[in-house]
């Protein structure tokens, strides 16, 4: 199988944990295409979906399905997303797309993470994918150098400006070992609007799609 082809197989077999009458939470990226054309065979079966970006926002309504307000929703069930790199902890670190934050909050809304994945997004230790940092734009020299400070060495991410109106650092060169303290410290820089580790809330459930079939890791 391609590359496309496990992350779509990834993609329809997450339609296993969709129930009827529920709204989804949907991610943004690659994968998550596959994932909400997939949706779309049963989106009659559903209410609708949360997004977590414009650009799945726009492909969702596009296949008809409602796009709910998070704010109009007191429950999601599911959450289902990809990953740029996930590790056996279900640790992750997200953001490729810059969709980090909306990513984040819909994520800590739903009862269950689903991560749909190829197998290239295994880790053993996350950091190898540079780690998106959103940032309010007047501080993007200050967080950059206390970024440096904890070991990494952040990267302007050039013409991109995320849904909310902010830009991306991206660090790059971190080992990180701990990615529960990682993510709580760079949380912690005054301007730093979330970053990509996704620890303190990891995934619930890995679907992965390798070359010999899916597996699913809970
Ligand atoms: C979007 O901001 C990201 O968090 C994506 O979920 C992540 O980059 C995975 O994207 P792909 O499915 O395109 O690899």
């Amino acid at each position: 199988m391609t590359q496309n082809e496990m992350k779509k197989a990834a993609a329809i077999k997450a339609l296993e944990f969709i129930e009827n009458d529920t709204i989804v939470g949907v991610g943004t990226g690659s994968t998550v295409n596959f994932f909400i054309d997939a949706l779309a065979s049963i989106k009659n079966k559903i209410c609708g979906a949360v997004s977590s970006s414009e650009e799945s926002t726009k492909r969702l309504k596009a296949h008809g399905i409602e796009v709910f307000d998070l704010n109009s929703v007191d429950v999601l069930d599911v959450y289902v997303d990809g990953a740029d790199e996930i590790t056996r902890h279900m640790a992750m670190i997200k953001g490729g797309g810059a969709a980090l934050t909306r990513e984040k909050i819909v994520a800590a809304v739903a009862k269950k993470f689903i991560c749909i994945a190829d197998d290239s997004k295994q880790v053993a230790v996350l950091g190898s994918f540079p780690l998106p940092v959103e940032v309010i734009p007047m501080a993007r020299s200050y967080v950059a150098r206390e970024l440096v400070k904890l070991g990494g060495d952040p990267v302007y991410r050039q013409g991109v400006t995320t849904d909310n109106g902010n830009v991306i650092l991206d660090v790059h060169n971190l080992q990180i070992l701990d990615p529960k303290v990682l993510e709580a410290q760079i949380n912690a820089i005054v301007g730093v609007v979330t970053n990509g580790l996704f620890a303190l809330r990891g995934a619930d459930i890995l679907v992965l799609g390798c070359s010999d079939g899916i597996k699913v890791i809970q």
